[in-house]
C-alpha cells in the first residue's frame, strides 16, 4: 500500500532483505565495539543488561522500523511523513527520521576510521608487519598506525570511497552474494578462535568474565552504553534498517526476519567476545583496553596458533568485509533521500554525500594524532561522533517511533503492515506502547542522574510502574486518539 506512486527497486532473491540487514546488522559494533565496552564496563552485568535491551527494545523497534519502511516506501523522512499523514497526523514526526539520516552519517563518519584500522591490519598481515610477540609490540604497532595522519588517512579514505562506490552503483547489486559467503566465513573463523581460547589458558576467566552477573558492578554509564548499544548493534534509529525496509516485498514476514537477524547479530557479539578475552587474559592484558582491544589482543592469538598468517589475512579480510556491508548501510537513507527529492542520480548523490563523509571523517581521523587534545569535556571528535549518536540519537529516535508507532498512528496502519497473528501483535503492541518507553526512560532517568535504578533492588517497582502505565494507557489511549481524530 505505498502511497508513493512510484514503483520502487525490490531485493532481488527470496533472502535478499534477510542477507543485507544481516549484513548491516553483523559488522564492526559485534566484533570491535561490543568486547571492548563489555571490557570496559565491566563484563557479566553489562552483557546481561544488553541483552535484555536486544530483547525488550531492539526487537520491537526493528520490526516498527521495518513496517515503516515498508509502508512508506521511502527514505526515512519521506516515509514515516507518508505514514503518518495516511493517519492524518502531522508531518512533524518525520524529524525522527530526519535525525536518524543524521545520526547513520556522523556514525558512518567514525566507522570508516575503524573500518581503516581493519583493512590496514589485512594488509599488515599480507605483508608481514605485524611480527612481534609480546602485549608491548602490539600496542607499539596499534600505535605507530595511528600516528601518521597521511597512513591513517590513507586507510579510512579508502573505506569511504569504497563505500561509496557500491552505493553508487545500488546496495541490492553485490549485496547477496557477498553477505552469504562472508557471514558463514566469519562465523567459522570466530569457532577457530575459540577452539585456540580454550586451550589458551585464559577461557575458564573469560567465561566467567562475561557470563557471571555481578548486579552491583554495573554504572549508569554502562545501563546506558548497553541500550545504546542495542541499537548501534542492530543498526537501528539510524535510518539503515527502514530504507532497507523500503525495498521489502510485500509478502515476507517481519516478525520472522527481525528475530533471525536479531539472533545472529547476537550469536556473533557473544562468539567474538568468547574469542577474544581469552587471549587478553593469557596474556595479562587489561580487558577495559579500550578501542585498540581487539587490534592489540587478536593478533597475539594468530601468531600463537598453526597457520595463524592465514588465519590472520582471512579473519581481517571478512571483517573489513563485514565492515563495507555495515557502512554501505548507513548512507542507505541519505543517498535515496537524495535521489527521490533532489532529483540527483545515485552516482551523483553517492559522491555529494561522500564528500561531505570524507571531511568529517578527517576530523574524527585526526583525534588519533594530530587532534589528540583538541578535546571538549574529555571528549575528542571521534568519541563525540561515538557519544552523541549510541547514547542519545538513537535511544531517542527509537523512543519517538515506538510511541508514533504505538499512541499516534491509527492501529490498523500496523496491524496491516505486520500481519502478525493476535498473540504476537498483542505482544508487539505491548513491548512498543510500554516496555520499550519504559527501558529508555528508566534507562535515560539513571544516566541523567535523576534516579539510581538497581534492577536487582527495584524490580518490583518497576513491575508497578509497567501495570500502572498499562492501565492508564489502555483506558486514556481510545478516547484520546478519537479526541485527537475529530479535531
Ligand atoms: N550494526 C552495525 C555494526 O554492528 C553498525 C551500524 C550502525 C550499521 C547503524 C548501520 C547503522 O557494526
Amino acid at each position: 500500500m505505498a502511497s508513493s506512486g512510484q514503483p520502487r527497486t525490490q531485493w532481488l532473491g527470496r533472502w535478499g532483505f534477510m542477507l543485507a540487514a544481516t549484513g548491516s546488522a553483523v559488522g564492526l559494533g559485534n566484533i570491535w565495539k561490543f568486547p571492548y565496552i563489555t571490557g570496559e564496563y565491566g563484563g557479566g552485568a553489562f552483557v546481561l543488561v544488553y541483552l535484555a535491551c536486544i530483547l525488550a527494545v531492539g526487537v520491537p523497534v526493528m520490526m516498527t522500523e521495518i513496517a515503516f519502511g515498508r509502508r512508506g516506501r521511502g527514505s526515512p523522512i519521506d516515509a514515516i511523513r507518508r505514514v503518518v499523514n495516511e493517519s492524518g497526523r502531522s508531518s512533524a514526526w518525520s524529524l525522527i527520521g530526519w535525525m536518524a539520516m543524521l545520526c547513520g552519517f556522523m556514525i558512518l563518519s567514525f566507522y570508516v576510521v575503524v573500518a581503516g584500522w581493519s583493512f590496514s591490519y589485512l594488509w599488515k598481515m599480507l605483508t608481514g608487519g605485524l611480527a612481534g610477540s609480546s602485549v608491548d609490540d602490539m600496542a607499539a604497532v596499534f600505535g605507530a598506525n595511528n600516528a601518521n595522519p597521511f597512513i591513517l588517512g590513507g586507510w579510512s579514505t579508502l573505506v569511504a570511497v569504497l563505500t561509496m562506490v557500491i552505493v553508487g552503483k545500488g546496495v541490492q547489486e553485490g549485496i547477496e552474494k557477498n553477505v552469504s559467503w562472508m557471514m558463514p566465513g566469519l562465523v567459522l573463523m570466530l569457532i577457530l578462535l575459540i577452539i585456540f581460547g580454550v586451550f589458551s589458558g585464559g577461557f575458564g576467566e573469560a567465561v566467567s568474565f562475561l557470563f557471571s552477573f555481578n548486579a552491583g558492578s554495573l554504572s549508569s554509564e554502562g545501563m546506558l552504553a548497553a541500550l545504546g548499544h542495542a541499537f548501534f548493534t542492530l543498526s537501528l534509529a539510524s535510518g539503515a534498517i527502514l530504507t532497507y525496509g523500503s525495498y521489502l516485498p510485500k509478502g515476507a514476514s517481519i516478525g520472522r526476519t527481525t528475530i533471525s537477524v536479531a539472533i545472529a547479530d547476537t550469536v556473533v557479539a557473544l562468539m567474538a567476545g568468547l574469542a577474544i578475552f581469552p587471549v587478553i587474559f593469557a596474556n595479562g592484558m587489561n580487558p577495559g583496553e579500550g578501542p585498540g582491544l581487539i587490534f592489540m589482543s587478536l593478533p597475539l592469538a594468530f601468531q600463537a596458533m598453526p597457520m595463524g598468517t592465514l588465519f590472520g589475512i582471512l579473519f581481517f579480510l571478512m571483517l573489513s568485509m563485514a565492515a563495507l556491508t555495515s557502512s554501505i548501510s548507513m548512507v542507505e537513507a541519505t543517498v535515496s533521500w537524495l535521489c527521490d527529492n533532489k532529483g540527483m542520480t545515485r552516482k551523483s548523490a553517492s559522491w555529494a554525500t561522500g564528500i561531505v563523509l570524507w571531511l568529517i571523517s578527517t576530523l574524527a581521523m585526526l583525534s588519533f594524532n594530530l587532534g589528540a587534545d583538541w578535546t571538549l569535556a574529555g571528549k575528542n571528535f571521534f568519541d563525540w561522533l561515538d557519544y552523541l549518536t549510541s547514547r542519545w540519537m538513537m535511544p531517542l529516535g527509537g523512543l519517538g517511533t515506538v510511541v508514533l508507532a504505538g499512541f499516534v498512528l491509527k492501529s490498523e496502519t500496523f496491524r496491516d503492515e505486520l500481519g502478525l497473528a493476535p498473540l504476537p501483535y498483542t505482544l508487539w503492541l505491548t513491548m512498543v506502547r510500554y516496555v520499550s518507553p519504559l527501558g529508555i526512560l528508566v534507562i535515560f532517568a539513571d544516566a541523567l542522574g535523576l534516579y539510581q535504578v538497581s534492577f536487582a533492588v527495584h524490580w518490583p517497582w518497576l513491575l508497578a510502574i509497567l501495570l500502572v502505565m498499562v492501565a492508564v494507557g489502555e483506558t486514556l489511549s481510545p478516547r484520546l486518539r478519537q479526541a485527537l481524530r475529530s479535531r
